[in-house]
């Protein structure tokens, strides 16, 4: 059986990119594969956090994972922390990882611009996301598009071990979707969609409520033609909004442009609300519902467990095959 596993952040509100570029598939891959979900805390530590907000948000990324779908009768889900592993296969691959090649990553390009106090976490964040990959042995990674270069790296890293200590870890591949593996921002799309964006308006929160969802997608930008088009060269703005419409009502893109043919913004956008409601309603519900038994915790305890057995044992064999004297 074939092994997946994947993480997000406890950092902010998750949005609809979330869910479209990543969580949906978590949901899919469940049916098929041994899998591995996890809200990565100790990947959100590498930019300033707020202990209570985290605290929230770790609970909340959780809830939403089995809201979105994911049975934890199936799927291992559980907290990156909770699994000593992560933090110390993490140290062992930094010590193999390069400076050029970290320094090449866009996303600590993006995340330390124009800052004068940079942590270092954040410019080793790709090697403990390689940790957190390999101590499963994950042979798919579904993820955004944003991450193909961090799997790239975790792949080089993998290689690189096996090389030098003997095989052990398996190369792992990404799993990005076709359509929608980057979802932009509502109000520049030239931007993905993200949750540390400070416009709110910009992206749409899995929480957010129908009306607020509806005033989003009204607001969105668009450009100044009437055609319900997919160019992402001559009309990224509307691309972005028929590619989530794609996503949320299971039509394909040219389907969407077939339904909308002469019929302008307007009543496009009226309908987009609705099929992005009529996705997010139901897991908003599973939600409050999840929240309100208390039972988080104990899932996340118990996910801990098993991801600990299998953990524990990759460790154990990396430790040895490095020349480390085992207690
Ligand atoms: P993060 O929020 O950075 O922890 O991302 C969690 C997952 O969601 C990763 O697999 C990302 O690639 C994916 N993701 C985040 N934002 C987007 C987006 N705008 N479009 C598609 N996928 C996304
Ligand atoms: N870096 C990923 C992101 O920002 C989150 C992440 C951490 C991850 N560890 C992972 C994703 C392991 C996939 C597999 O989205």
């Amino acid at each position: 059986m074939k092994k997946v596993l994947s993480g997000i952040q406890p950092s902010g509100r998750l949005t609809l990119g979330n869910y479209i570029g990543a969580m949906r598939n978590f949901v899919e891959l469940q049916h098929q594969a041994e899998c591995f979900f996890m809200v990565v805390d100790l990947h959100a530590i590498t930019v300033p956090q707020e202990p209570a907000a985290l605290r929230e948000q770790s609970e909340a990324v959780a809830a939403l994972f089995i809201a979105a779908g994911i049975d934890p009768a199936k799927a291992n889900v559980f907290m990156q922390s909770h699994v000593r592993a992560h933090a110390e296969l993490g140290w062992l691959l930094t010590t193999l990882s390069y400076m050029g090649e970290l320094e090449r990553m866009t996303q600590f390009k993006d995340k330390s611009a124009g800052k004068d106090a940079i942590g270092a976490g954040l410019f080793v964040y790709p090697s403990l996301m390689a940790a957190d990959i390999l101590l499963y042995n994950a042979d798919l990674v579904p993820v955004g598009d944003d991450q193909k270069q961090h799997l790239e790296l975790t792949r080089d890293l993998a290689g690189r071990f096996n090389h030098r200590f003997g095989e052990t870890f398996t190369i792992p591949e990404p799993y990005i979707p076709k359509v929608g593996a980057r979802i932009m921002s509502l109000d520049d799309a030239s931007k993905k969609m993200s949750k540390s964006n400070p416009n709110q308006g910009s992206f749409i929160a899995l929480l957010d409520t129908p009306d607020v969802i509806r005033k989003k997608i009204s607001r969105a930008v668009t450009d100044s033609g009437r055609e319900v088009r997919f160019d992402t060269a001559e009309k990224p703005e509307v691309s972005n909004l028929i590619s989530i419409y794609a996503q949320c009502s299971g039509l394909t893109v040219a389907e969407v442009e077939a339904r909308y043919e002469g019929q302008g913004y307007g009543p496009f956008k009226k309908d987009l609300a609705e099929q992005v409601v009529g996705v997010l309603e139901p897991i908003q519900q599973r939600y409050n519902d999840i929240r309100a038994s208390g039972e988080i915790g104990k899932l996340l305890k118990e996910g801990a467990e098993k991801a600990s057995a299998v953990a524990d044992a990759t460790l154990r064999q990396v430790k040895e095959r490095m020349g480390f004297l085992l207690p």
